[in-house]
């Protein structure tokens, strides 16, 4: 299962296609745009967000409610068009006054220019723009459809967020999923929830902004998704790409990660043991639920982290595409910080590579199919 996106960040609508999709698989958009709002929401984001609502409209693929096997096109209005129009599709001096001449450092400005030789900045931001991201949550409703038919559970937190850190969970993918949502900025501490906002609050107030880090786990996955035998089959490879790809993500680590560099063996790895009717156990999971590029029948635990968003309105240095004058950075409608969002965002990613993975091991065709393969798959590493 795959996506591809179209759509500029104020242009008519984004746009979705997922191929690869199995047949038969209850969807329910409404569930799409309960993500798409937990991906909107967040405290710290900026105007933008209250201007649209997202909602998914349906244009191919689905048939009473269920994927037809064909290729699933799915849109997302951008209500603000209509507000950007004289900037989207400006003409004569309006145009002048639409381009955007000073590069935002952090963001692809500067670097997008240069590859495309354009002087407008809007021509590369329209497009980098993480706005493009409701098009990926969409996206990931029809994976997170299939996975909820094969009892696979995906969810994020955030940990911290411009170095405010919450209280660190035993185990993240028991996480209490009702606080998370009932928390603004999607933290399970309610103290650190709190600290997190007073930080936001201040860097608004400085011109600031802000990053922070959060954690998408996954339930219910059973051993050998993913493989060894090729590095392009690795599932600790895929995830870590597709994570990876979400504007403003610099780190991603899977289990205990970074940490185990410094952590001898013996306390590193999770010891395997046997119980009749449980199979195989481990007692402790710093692998994260994957070991040798394959799920190993525990958690899924991985960890990303956000740089601070690139827009800011005490803006930093930058150099007048035109005129090659030192001028200050461009300012744009802002977030002061969208981790809380990232993590819905990122809980998409792992949602479609979990599911494509699913479909390589148990056929794609229908869900039929695919629930009695891994019915028989499951039988078998019972014994
Ligand atoms: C959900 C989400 C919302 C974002 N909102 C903004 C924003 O409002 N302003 C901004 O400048 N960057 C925002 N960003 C970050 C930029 O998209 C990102 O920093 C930029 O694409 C460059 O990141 P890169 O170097 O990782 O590609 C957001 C990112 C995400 C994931």
């Amino acid at each position: 299962m795959r996506y591809v996106t179209a759509g500029e960040s104020h242009g008519r609508a984004l746009v979705a296609v997922v191929t690869g999709v199995p047949a038969g698989v209850p969807v329910e958009l409404a569930r799409i745009d309960a993500d798409l709002a937990r991906r909107q929401s967040g405290y710290g984001r900026g105007g933008r967000m209250a201007i649209e609502t997202d909602r998914v409209v349906a244009l191919s693929g689905l048939r009473f409610g269920r994927t037809l096997g064909s290729p699933v096109a799915l849109t997302v209005a951008n209500r603000d068009w209509d507000n950007w129009t004289d900037v989207m599709a400006p003409e004569g001096d309006a145009a002048d006054a639409a381009r955007v001449t000073a590069p935002r450092p952090g963001h692809a400005d500067l670097a997008g220019c240069l590859k495309t030789d354009a002087s407008d900045v809007r021509d590369v931001l329209e497009r980098a723009s993480a706005r493009e991201t409701a098009a990926r949550v969409a996206a990931a409703g029809i994976a997170r459809a299939l996975l909820r038919e094969l009892g696979v559970t995906v969810g994020s937190f955030v940990v911290s967020i411009g170095g405010v850190e919450a209280e660190p969970l035993a185990d993240p993918s028991a996480v209490d999923q009702a606080a998370v949502e009932s928390s603004d900025v999607r933290c399970p501490d309610p103290a650190a929830s709190a600290a997190m906002r007073e930080r936001i609050d201040t860097a608004a107030a400085e011109g600031e902004s802000l990053g922070g880090v959060f954690v998408v786990y996954a339930r219910g996955l059973v051993p050998g998704l993913g493989g060894y035998a090729q590095a392009t089959d690795r599932l600790d490879a895929r995830l870590a790409s597709a994570v990876m790809s979400i504007p403003a993500i610099k780190g991603v680590e899977i289990g205990d990660g970074f940490a185990l560099a410094n952590t001898p063996g013996s306390r590193a790895h999770d010891p395997i043991l046997y119980e009749a009717g449980a199979g195989f156990v481990r007692p402790s999971n710093h692998a994260g639920g994957l070991e040798g590029g394959m799920t190993n029948g525990m958690p899924l635990v991985l960890r990303a982290a956000m740089k601070p968003i690139p827009t800011l309105m005490r803006p930093l240095a930058s150099v007048d595409l035109e005129t090659l004058e030192a001028v200050e950075a461009a300012r744009e409608r802002s977030d002061v910080c969208a981790v809380p969002a990232a993590a819905v965002v990122a809980e998409s990613e792992v949602a479609m590579v979990l599911a494509d993975a699913h479909c390589r091991k148990f056929g794609s065709d229908c869900l039929g199919d695919m629930l009695a393969a891994l019915g028989a798959y499951r039988a078998r590493i019972a014994r």
